[in-house]
Formats: C-alpha cells, sequence, structure tokens
C-alpha cells in the first residue's frame, strides 16, 4: 500500500493545527516532522515544542525526521513529545550511538527507521535492517524543501528495496526530497512504499487533490 506523508515544513506555521487537519483530511497517511539543527545540515527548522504542541492538535502518525547531529542525545525528548516514529541519520553519530538511539526510541513503544543522504550507498543500512520499522532515501540533499528530485538515486532505492524483500519484508521504504505526481512514478516502480511531499502538497490550494495525485500517479 502507497502512503503518503506531507512534510509540514512547507505549511503555514502560524496556523499548523489548521494546516494537519487539510492533509487529515485530504487523505494523508502520516506528518513528516522535519526537525534541523543548523549543525548536521545548514538549515534550522522545528524541535520538541512545536512536536508537543502538535501532538495536542492531532492523533495523525507523526513521523519525525532527525537532521541533528548525535541524535541519541534528544531521542527521548522527541518520544516523550509524541513522535511515533523516529528516523536517524546513520551519518549522525557511530553505528553503536544509532543503535543506541533505536533502542532507546523503541523501549518507549515507538516505531524507528534510519536515513540515507545522496552520498551515502545503499549497504549502509544494512546493519541496521533487521532492527528498524523504516528507511528513509533522502532524494535531495537534506536541509530545504523544494529541491529537485534526484534521479540517480532510483538504483540506490531498488537496491534497498531488494535487500528488505529479503531481511525485513514488513519494513517501509520511504523517500524524502522533490517528490511530486511524475517523480512518485519513478520511486513507486523503484520500490519506495511512503513518499514524503513538501512543496507539491502544502503549495497547492487542494491538498486533497495533490495527495490523490501523488498516491496514484
Ligand atoms: C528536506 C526535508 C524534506 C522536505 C521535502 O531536508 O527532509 O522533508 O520538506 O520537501 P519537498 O517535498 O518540497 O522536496
Ligand atoms: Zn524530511
Amino acid at each position: 500500500m502507497i502512503k503518503v506523508a506531507p512534510s509540514i515544513l512547507s505549511a503555514d506555521f502560524s496556523k499548523l493545527g489548521s494546516e494537519v487537519e487539510d492533509i487529515r483530511l485530504g487523505g494523508a497517511d502520516y506528518v513528516h516532522f522535519d526537525v534541523m539543527d543548523g549543525c548536521f545540515v545548514p538549515n534550522i527548522s522545528i524541535g520538541i515544542p512545536v512536536l508537543k504542541s502538535l501532538r495536542k492538535a492531532t492523533d495523525m502518525f507523526i513521523d519525525v525526521h532527525l537532521m541533528i547531529r548525535e541524535p541519541v542525545r534528544y531521542v527521548e525528548a522527541f518520544c516523550r513529545a509524541g513522535a511515533d516514529l523516529v528516523n536517524f541519520h546513520v551519518e549522525a553519530d557511530t553505528e553503536e550511538k544509532i543503535r543506541e538511539a533505536i533502542s532507546t526510541a523503541r523501549s518507549f513503544g515507538k516505531k524507528a527507521g534510519v536515513t540515507v543522504k545522496p552520498n551515502t550507498p545503499a549497504e549502509a543500512v544494512l546493519p541496521f535492517l533487521q532492527q528498524v520499522d523504516l528507511i528513509l532515501v533522502m532524494t535531495v540533499e537534506p536541509g530545504f524543501g523544494g529541491q529537485h528530485f534526484m534521479h540517480d538515486m532510483l538504483p540506490k532505492i531498488e537496491t534497498i528495496r531488494g535487500y528488505i524483500d529479503t531481511l525485513n519484508p514488513n519494513c517501509e521504504l520511504e523517500v524524502d526530497g522533490g517528490i511530486d505526481p511524475e517523480t512518485s512514478t519513478l520511486v513507486k516502480k523503484a520500490g519506495a512504499n511512503v513518499l514524503v511531499a513538501g512543496s507539491a502538497v502544502f503549495n497547492r490550494d487542494n491538498r486533497a487533490q495533490a495527495i490523490c495525485e501523488i498516491r496514484n500517479a
């Protein structure tokens, strides 16, 4: 089943509650929540207090994408603030510390995922694959919404789909960056089943139609 996860990075933060209600009514499956620390990526976005407020405003599944260095330091805080799934970049710390972050998320009853940047090879997910619920493949350099989809990520998505089918078939495969009704066709064909889309949803007046086009294109 294909899931659509609108990224609120492109939403109007002055009315975040109604923006999220709009995508819920529009048929979105997850809310994608991008956290940036100005260090792991060259931008700063939102964090724990915003997640806490959003948790009060919606019962939607919140997929937290941590673009921060040494995420193990904050995993407990994000779990307590209301994350349903926490994504950790494999580049953000040592393998041991990323494992610890995954275990901590699980100890709070949350789902956990690992994320790879465009220059990180597919094999980098293997040490974590049997421990996670989701693998997130970045299809742009993380840090900003509204960038162009990197077509050269398609073989990596296919490779990771192969790993998942063999080693952990229940694991989801998410893609993030430059997803619109056109590129969604390509990533679905390559094996992705959770599609993050920021500008392609929130820059449209009719979010329901945007979500439907991304899911069904
Ligand atoms: C980028 C973020 C994305 C971003 C996607 O670093 O992780 O989730 O919001 O935005 P679009 O869909 O506009 O590329
Ligand atoms: Zn993201």
